[in-house]
């Protein structure tokens, strides 16, 4: 190792992906995911078994992203683990394991925010990407999260907005799962929304204050529509199914885009960097393209597998704490809330 170079292992548990991933300089050199297929079956994550699933994963997963990186353990400079926010169980398996890695190799420590993880995503050095530059509005949509944070640097962040219950993705697969589609849902309602009618069907936007976003009326309304609907046609769905998918994403796609309208109109910023799952719906896409325009906006999309659950954002963000030496204490705990 030339002693220049910064070697950094991240390590990702919070939810239900198993994740390594090495950086060298803020360059990936591998980025290893096991996703946890065991909660297909349940329509959602079940917290045990995601906490067994690390369990079984974490040392293949560790080690495939070392030796894809090209590199030995030795090699490390520091190891940068998930401390929160996430499942308390699932955070302890990579919490345990970085700890008695960095231990083992006395390299440092360092204790990672998910949520800012999601966010500074942008930031690993990626050919053809071009990265925000301070301030900027970041947004993270995901299964687990929807929030709109002002980000005025690496570790100067505020959340601004977020959701007062169920996340956008949630309501994406919860919906689905009321269609009859497979866990996760969000892929496939975005896949026959293409197909369909947006404005088949009319679902409620809910009224939120300020920059807050609330999912679980949607979820409730789609609940009474279908039951409605189906009294007087058992085939409701299977002869709607486009329409419906169609109709649901293009009310997701106005509340997220008239959201976040209001944040730039807010903040002035209009710089806007999305991560998360959700991220991938190619409505949210296409209307963030058409808004870029009409109002000047410019965004950043990072490549997909930086997006989702991954660990090679729990390493980019390792790399600017191993720079300021912002290192972490052996007897630090896991943190299932977690704010920063
Ligand atoms: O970031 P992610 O992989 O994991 C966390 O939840 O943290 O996000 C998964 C979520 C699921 O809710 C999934 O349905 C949703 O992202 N998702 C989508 C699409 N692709 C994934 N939702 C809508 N449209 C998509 N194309
Ligand atoms: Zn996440």
């Amino acid at each position: 190792m030339t002693s220049q170079n910064i070697y950094i292992l991240g390590i990702e548990s919070s939810c239900d992906d198993t994740a390594a991933a090495v950086l060298c300089n803020g360059k990936i050199l591998s980025n290893v995911v096991a996703t946890q297929k065991i909660h297909e079956e349940y329509g959602g994550v079940v917290p045990e078994l995601a906490s067994r699933a690390h369990q079984q994963n974490i040392v293949p997963v560790i080690h495939q992203a070392i030796e894809k990186a090209g590199i030995t353990k030795e090699d490390l400079s520091g190891v940068a683990f998930t401390r929160g926010p996430g499942l308390m169980g699932s955070l302890l398996v990579g919490i345990s394991f970085a700890k008695s890695m960095a231990m083992a190799l006395q390299i440092p420590l360092i204790e990672v925010n998910h949520m800012q993880a999601h966010l500074l995503a942008h930031f690993i050095e990626e050919d053809g990407f071009e990265k925000p530059s301070f301030p900027f509005l970041g947004m993270t949509i995901s299964g687990g999260h929807t929030q709109i944070v002002k980000v005025d640097d690496y570790f100067d962040m505020e959340v601004i907005g977020e959701t007062l219950d169920d996340a956008v993705g949630e309501a994406f697969d919860k919906c689905g799962k009321m269609l009859e589609l497979p866990y996760p849902a969000g892929p496939l309602i975005d896949k026959y929304a293409k197909q369909g009618n947006p404005k088949a069907f009319q679902f409620p936007q809910p009224n939120v204050k300020d920059l807050d976003f609330s999912f679980s009326g949607l979820k409730t309304s789609m609940l009474y529509f279908l039951q409605r609907e189906m009294e007087k046609n058992p085939k409701f769905i299977e002869e709607n199914l486009v329409d419906i998918c169609a109709s649901f994403q293009h009310t997701i796609v106005k509340i997220i885009l008239n959201k976040l309208k209001k944040a730039v109109k807010q903040t002035g910023i209009n710089q806007i960097a999305i991560g998360g799952g959700v991220s991938a719906n190619s409505g949210i896409r296409e209307a963030l393209k058409i808004t870029e325009k009409q109002w000047g906006w410019k965004t950043y999309v990072p490549k997909f597998e930086y997006t989702t659950d991954n660990a090679a954002m729990i390493a980019i963000v390792g790399h600017y704490k191993f720079l300021k030496k912002d290192f972490t204490d052996a007897s630090i705990s896991a943190k299932s809330r977690y704010r920063f």
